[in-house]
């Protein structure tokens, strides 16, 4: 094998919240596979690469996952620089165990660089803090997305546990996570923050509480969405959260 394989964070979405190891990366690249999602700004730093879009928004199937893999062990074969450009954090929700196994079965040399994930975008943007000292000791990191053929899902066990946490990929079954997570015990009244294209120009907040929850699965809510459920997630005032919406005001307005 000639080439080494980075499996690399491109952050949220901003395209400024990338790495200095990621930017340096992507400029010495000789091929990119990435993700949906990654913004133009991104790629345009790949000035010497081929770029090849591999991604999907949600749901990749395994045959698509493996199809993946096949190629970054190809690229392996003809490439000296070979990126695999993650949202996020490539370690989480991301896939990236796969790509590490087949990376691995076929003797590729890799490295991982990390970048930024959604919650910790989404609490920059909410400006509150994941975990507070005295009342949020600790935090869940949970998805309810299952693919086929995998074990059951039982993401409600790690927020069993948790002071708080945040949800990926889930809006869509908003009305399950909320049954889910009163049958765990927690109050209909539990703050819920609903956080849309953290750190980009259009991103939105929308605040609720676990009894409200469902009826955003019925919301046109377009861009990538993280649900942050815990006691810290209430609603605030547009002057304190800026761009921030509060629902209980929208409603009394009418
Ligand atoms: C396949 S997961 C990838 C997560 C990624 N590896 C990370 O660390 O953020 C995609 C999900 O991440 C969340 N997400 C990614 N980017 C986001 C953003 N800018 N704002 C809100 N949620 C985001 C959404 O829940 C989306 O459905």
């Amino acid at each position: 094998m000639r080439g080494t394989v980075y499996l690399v964070g491109a952050g949220p979405g901003a395209p400024d919240l990338l790495t200095l190891r990621a930017a340096g990366l992507l400029a010495r690249a000789d091929v990119v596979f990435h993700d949906a999602l990654i913004p133009s700004e991104t790629l345009a730093l790949a000035t010497r690469a081929q770029k090849i879009a591999v991604g999907k928004r949600c749901g990749r199937h395994s045959t698509a996952q493996r199809f993946i893999n096949k190629r970054l062990v190809d690229a392996a074969t003809k490439y000296e620089v070979i990126v695999r450009l993650k949202g996020g954090d490539p370690m989480l929700f991301g896939r990236a165990q796969e790509e590490i196994a087949a990376l691995e079965a076929a003797g590729v040399a890799y490295e991982v660089v990390p970048g930024i994930t959604a919650a910790l975008a989404a609490a920059a943007q909410l400006r509150t803090s994941l975990t507070q000292r005295g009342r949020v000791r600790s935090f869940a990191f949970a998805t309810p997305r299952a693919g086929d053929g995998e074990d059951v899902n039982r993401w409600i066990d790690g927020f069993r546990g948790a002071d708080a946490g945040a949800i990926y990929m889930g809006l869509c079954c908003a009305p399950a996570i909320a049954d889910a997570l009163i049958g765990a015990g927690r109050a209909p009244s539990t703050p819920v923050a609903i956080v849309v294209d953290a750190s980009l120009p259009n991103a939105q907040t929308h605040y609720t509480t676990l009894a409200g929850l469902p009826a955003f699965a019925r919301r046109d809510i377009g861009g990538a969405a993280l649900l942050l459920v815990g006691p810290q997630f209430h609603a605030r005032t547009a002057a304190s959260a800026g761009d921030a919406v509060d629902l209980r005001a929208l409603a009394q307005a009418g």
